[in-house]
């Protein structure tokens, strides 16, 4: 009877044992290897509409009056909140200054990033453009090319030094930086708005989606890795919608039913042509951002979310408006004047917009943005489901083309130390 193993048999029996867990980490799904390493993003360059706008649409065409910025900034930055929007709380959780706008020529310091986000901008370029009319010249296109001289330039300035170098990215921050994204939701408006039917509209997101796609190509040709895409919110949400189509089919909890159809058929082509970018982008960490469904819930269930013993109310009426259902008139918009019996008023901001969902009919309050921010930033949006601090890494995805043994589990790998 022998006592002990000899070396060889307990050498063989490692082994094995070995070879086993090898084996289950390699044909386990449920078991991935993530990178722990948070990022470390020195810069943050922005694309979008309105609700990631810090001052752009003010700068080009005109300052949103007060209350807009009442409850943060105490003046208005030509943000459409009260206070801070998304963009806002995600540059804050990397430590960054607030962006300043591309086309601010006044203040502006772009040496963490910059914004070319303009309120009313389109993917695709309309002819409904202002001033005349409602929409932003700026779509998708021009603040590629924006951002496309705007490296060049910094580098012209950069080399000069002086004073304005000081307020330059540097170099290197543009293959480290976060891309962000927020586009869409004024396609869908412009549409809508040309008395275009919900169909006709609906056919549209195709050639949206490409648009996008595009773009996003191009922004990474000039070096850019790191993309946070949000999809676009439930438009049929919205007081503007709700006023504008008194109508319309209600979902269980009030929402226009078709128009948040519509966003939703824009999500899901926007989130299938992520998927496939992924396969075709090699250097590149996309993140798809599931921002409707977390706008969503606040639609659902304003209480739950809400503060101290108030929680959120009336998320279909508009905090800063005037007159209707929804608190919300075209022609008394937030901050105008308006003519009440004789006595001239300011359209002014609800008792407390911190109590509030919607601060202008078509735009968040600060409090529904940061609960908004708190919910996409943890990952649980996310497709891959990974957090804000995380969206440096990329995540291989499994194809149904044959791999070797050792990529049939999921990997991350980072590009930034
Ligand atoms: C906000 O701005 C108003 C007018 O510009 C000023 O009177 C007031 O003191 C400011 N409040 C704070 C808290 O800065
Ligand atoms: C620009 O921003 C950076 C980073 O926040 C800061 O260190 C620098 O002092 C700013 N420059 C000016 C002129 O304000
Ligand atoms: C849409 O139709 C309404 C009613 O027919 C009309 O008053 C309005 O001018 C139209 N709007 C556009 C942008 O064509
Ligand atoms: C939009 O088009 C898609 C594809 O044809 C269809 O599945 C969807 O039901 C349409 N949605 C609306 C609101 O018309
Ligand atoms: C304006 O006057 C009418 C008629 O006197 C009155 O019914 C209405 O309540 C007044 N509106 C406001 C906002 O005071």
């Amino acid at each position: 009877m022998k006592l002990f193993m000899s070396q060889i048999e307990f050498l063989r029996h490692m082994t094995l044992f070995v070879s086993f867990i090898v084996l289950i980490l390699l044909c386990s799904n449920t078991s991935p290897i993530f990178a722990t390493k948070s990022c470390d993003f020195p810069a943050i360059f922005n694309f979008g509409s309105s609700n990631v706008d810090t001052g752009g649409s003010a700068a080009a065409f005109e300052a949103l009056p007060l209350p807009y910025g009442e409850t943060y900034f105490n003046r208005s930055t030509g943000r459409y909140s009260d206070g801070r929007i998304i963009i806002d709380f995600i540059a804050q959780s990397f430590g960054l200054p607030y962006l300043s706008p591309y086309l601010n020529s006044l203040g502006s310091n772009f040496t963490h990033g910059a914004n070319f986000a303009i309120a009313g901008s389109t993917i695709i370029n309309s002819d409904n453009i202002l001033p005349e009319r409602r929409f932003s010249p700026f779509s998708f296109i021009i603040q590629y090319k924006q951002f496309r001289d705007f490296i060049p330039n910094t580098k012209f300035i950069r080399d000069q030094g002086g004073v304005f170098a000081t307020l330059m990215p540097k170099e290197d921050y543009f293959s480290k930086a976060l891309y962000t994204f927020d586009i869409g939701q004024c396609d869908l408006a412009v549409g809508l708005g040309n008395n275009a039917t919900i169909e006709q509209v609906n056919a549209t997101v195709p050639d949206l989606v490409n648009e996008f796609i595009e773009n996003i190509k191009n922004i990474y040709n000039l070096g850019a890795k790191a993309f946070w895409i949000h999809n676009t919110g439930p438009h049929g949400c919205l007081p503007i919608t709700l006023t504008n189509n008194p109508s319309a089919i209600k979902d269980r909890y009030g929402c226009a039913k078709q128009f948040n159809e519509i966003s939703q058929y824009f999500n899901l082509k926007l989130k299938e042509a992520l998927t496939q970018l992924r396969q075709n982008l090699p250097l590149a960490a996309i993140t798809y951002v599931d921002i409707y469904s977390a706008k969503y819930l606040l639609f659902q269930n304003p209480k739950k979310y809400g503060f101290i013993n108030t929680g959120f109310e009336l998320p279909f009426v508009t905090c800063c408006g005037y007159g209707g259902k929804h608190n919300w008139n075209i022609n008394n918009k937030c901050g105008e004047f308006i003519n009440i019996n004789g006595t001239k008023h300011v359209v002014s901001s609800c008792k407390n917009p911190s109590t509030r969902v919607i601060w202008d009919g078509g735009h968040y309050t600060e409090a529904a943005n940061k609960v908004i921010f708190d919910k996409i930033s943890t990952g649980a949006f996310t497709d891959p489901p990974i957090p804000l601090n995380m969206a440096c890494h990329r995540k291989f995805e499994k194809t149904d083309t044959p791999r070797s043994s050792s990529d049939n589990h999921l990997e991350m790998t980072s590009f930034v130390n």
